[in-house]
């Protein structure tokens, strides 16, 4: 093992294997919790979040404005730390890692399209969206060429060369897109992605992640308040007062893993005659 630390639940012995556990789920949120200090107060935005996300799923995180979606988001994207609780990603605890450990594990699995696209001024949209293979150190043509399909798909291809300041908004939410799938991440985590953009180009979008989940089984959760979108993602995921309150697609629970105790083994029978 060479990165981080494990505190994961049942995972170390697969871990310094080498081997993520297979029977852990994907993420696994267990009671988050997240206060913000404020003017003297606290704030509690979190107060007990959990919920499992298998392999393969799309969720929907809905709820109202200030109800916690974009702070449960940074927190499973390991971009922000839980006041209390804990995120763990293939079994392993991953809202305690940090420095290097942490980039690498954020370049190589998730995907962030944020509510606010923070593209790079400096960098035009192809440039923007080849940057993280580049820090991950792909060659650059292999880049190029990925970057240049994602444009194309997102419907840029006549935009590649324009920095962000010489694209409209949803270009721009758009070239944020392209950027967080150019590494293929496991794990897709959306703010708000079709937030400003017309309902075509939004359709057009909602149809890319869909494809992106068929064809590489990217897991996705999107935090939206676009009613078009929620409805197709096959689980919804309600956020009020700080905690889940409804969850239309909670997995069944996991299977016991297969060193957990079983039930008292019974008594030996007497032989008869004894
Ligand atoms: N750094 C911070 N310091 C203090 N309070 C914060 C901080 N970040 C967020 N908050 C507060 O936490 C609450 C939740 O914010 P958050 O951005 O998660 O809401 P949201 O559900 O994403 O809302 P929206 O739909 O408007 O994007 C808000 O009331 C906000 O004011
Ligand atoms: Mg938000």
């Amino acid at each position: 093992m060479t990165e981080g630390t494990t505190e994961g639940t049942g995972t170390v012995a697969a871990e310094a294997a080498g081997q993520p556990a297979a029977e852990a789920p994907l993420l696994r949120v267990c009671d988050l919790r997240k206060a913000f200090v404020h003017g003297g107060k606290e704030l509690h935005v979190l107060r007990g979040v959990d919920f499992v996300v298998r392999r393969g799923e799309m969720a929907a995180i809905v709820g109202a404005s200030g109800a916690g979606k974009s702070t449960l988001l940074h927190i499973v994207g390991t971009l922000d730390a839980p006041t209390a609780g804990r995120v763990e990603f293939d079994g392993r605890d991953v809202s305690r890692m940090d420095g290097r450990a942490l980039a690498v594990f954020r370049n190589r699995t998730i995907g962030f399209v944020f509510q606010f696209h923070h593209l790079l001024p400096e960098f035009n949209a192809l440039e923007n969206v080849m940057l993280p293979a580049i820090i991950a150190r792909r060659p650059r043509e292999e880049a190029r060429s990925r970057a240049e399909r994602l444009l194309r798909e997102v419907g840029l291809g006549e935009r590649m060369t324009h920095r962000p300041s010489e694209l409209s908004g949803g270009e721009q939410q758009r070239v944020a897109i392209a950027r967080a799938l150019v590494m293929e991440p496991r794990l897709l985590l959306a703010d708000e992605p079709t937030g400003n953009i017309d309902s075509q180009t939004a359709a057009g979008i909602h149809e890319l992640f869909f494809s992106l989940n068929r064809q590489h089984g990217t897991t996705m959760i999107v935090v939206t308040h676009d009613e078009r979108l929620a409805s197709k993602l096959p689980r919804r995921l309600e956020i009020r007062d700080g905690q889940i309150v409804r969850d239309t697609g909670a997995p069944p629970p996991l299977e016991e893993p297969p060193d957990a105790p079983g039930p008292p083994a019974a008594p030996p029978v007497p032989a008869a005659g004894d």
